[in-house]
């Protein structure tokens, strides 16, 4: 097998850290403005399988990356369960918002089954036009983070109605996790079984919650999808992403059963490297202002990065995802340099 990424995740030695970049599809790119300006919306493009494919191979044809991420959001679980998902221009997703415990009844996951199984189907038609050496990461976001878009309505400054929902009643909170972590665990499984090799849990917002919280809301919850997984797709590997849990990273990777753990921009490498157990993939960080920047600087960061990381199992990727206002042509100078690392 030929396949760096899925080696580096078995905890097999490669000749180069594998590499892929969080957002490597999206609007820095010509042709996915091009394509997303011929649909009517983000959503109907996330849910148009052959465009949805198309998107997601948009950067390997440019970068030749290690692994294509499918392309979808985190917010299609939400719109599984029936609530009404909408990303408007300038203001990010809107969602009709669950205002208290009585709103719970409005998620129905039986009766809005196969609204999302669009996103199945290019799970299975990317699978079928990838090389063998190319991973496909299929994802979801972690329930916590998808939480906060549920109650929120949508992005939030401080996060006080879902953090309040949650200190004040912990039971409906509770159930709410329940049925999202249910929903996630289908979610997942489902593009494993249409051919993602390995999947990635988005835990975006696991930085803002108190000690308690982080315990309750993230570590429990993404255990129980990890074993759900295990339980069923044994030989697929785990990746988690909480953002922002600083020094948590340990508890998270300790106590989670994930395979590998994705640094974002804040952690210190050298740290992660020292700090978390040995037996976890280490995938991260380099700054993405740093491809905005571009040429040497941002080469520099990106060897230090792999300097911290010898002597651990390292897949290379962005502490965060790449910004609209990238230019291609940075990204495609760090390709360069990361597919010439096994050159020799
Ligand atoms: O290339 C990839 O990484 C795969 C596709 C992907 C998208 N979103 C596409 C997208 C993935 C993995 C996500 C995850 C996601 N979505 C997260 C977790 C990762 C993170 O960034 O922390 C979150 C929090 C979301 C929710 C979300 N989706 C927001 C807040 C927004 C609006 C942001 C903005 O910049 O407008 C989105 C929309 C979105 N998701 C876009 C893309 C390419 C832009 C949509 C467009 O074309 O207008």
């Amino acid at each position: 097998m030929n396949n760096l990424f899925l080696k580096t995740l078995a905890g097999n030695k490669t000749i180069r850290p594998p590499f892929w970049f969080m957002r490597q599809a999206g609007r820095y790119l010509p042709e996915y403005r091009a394509l997303r300006e011929k649909t009517d919306g983000f959503l109907s493009l996330c849910l148009n399988s052959k465009l949805a494919c198309e998107v997601t191979l948009q950067p390997i044809s440019r970068f030749q990356p290690d692994a294509a991420i499918l392309f979808s959001d985190i917010l299609i679980v939400p719109y599984g369960l029936g609530m009404s998902v909408d990303f408007v221009e300038g203001k990010g997703p809107i969602l009709d918002a669950l205002s208290d415990s009585s709103d719970i009844k409005r998620l129905k996951p039986e009766k809005n089954k196969g609204r999302i199984d669009a996103t199945y189907e290019t799970v299975s038609l990317c699978r079928d036009r990838l090389s063998q050496d190319k991973a496909l990461i299929g994802f979801a976001g972690s329930p916590w983070t998808v939480i906060t878009y549920m109650i929120e309505g949508g992005a939030s400054k401080n996060y006080a109605k879902v953090k309040s929902w949650a200190y004040k009643d912990e039971q409906s909170f509770n159930n709410l996790i329940n049925i999202v972590t249910d929903a996630t665990i289908h979610h997942l499984s489902a593009q494993i079984e249409h051919g993602a090799d390995a999947v990635k849990l988005f835990d975006s917002w696991a930085g803002v919650l108190s000690p308690n919280q982080f315990d309750k809301w993230v570590i429990k919850p993404t255990k129980d999808i990890v074993q759900a997984l295990n339980m069923k797709h044994p030989t697929v590997k785990v990746i988690g992403f909480p953002k922002g849990a600083g020094h948590q990273y340990i508890d998270y990777v300790n106590k989670t059963g994930i395979d590998a753990v994705a640094l974002d921009t804040n952690i210190v490498p050298s740290w992660a490297a020292k700090e978390l157990e040995k037996k976890v993939v280490i995938q991260g960080n380099l700054d993405p202002i740093t491809l905005l920047v571009g040429g040497e600087t941002m080469l520099k960061e990106a060897a230090s990065i792999i300097e911290y990381m010898k002597g651990r199992q390292h897949i290379f990727n962005l502490g965060h995802g790449v910004l609209p206002e990238t230019p291609p042509e940075n990204v495609e100078y760090l390709a360069k340099f990361l597919r010439n690392l096994g050159e020799g």
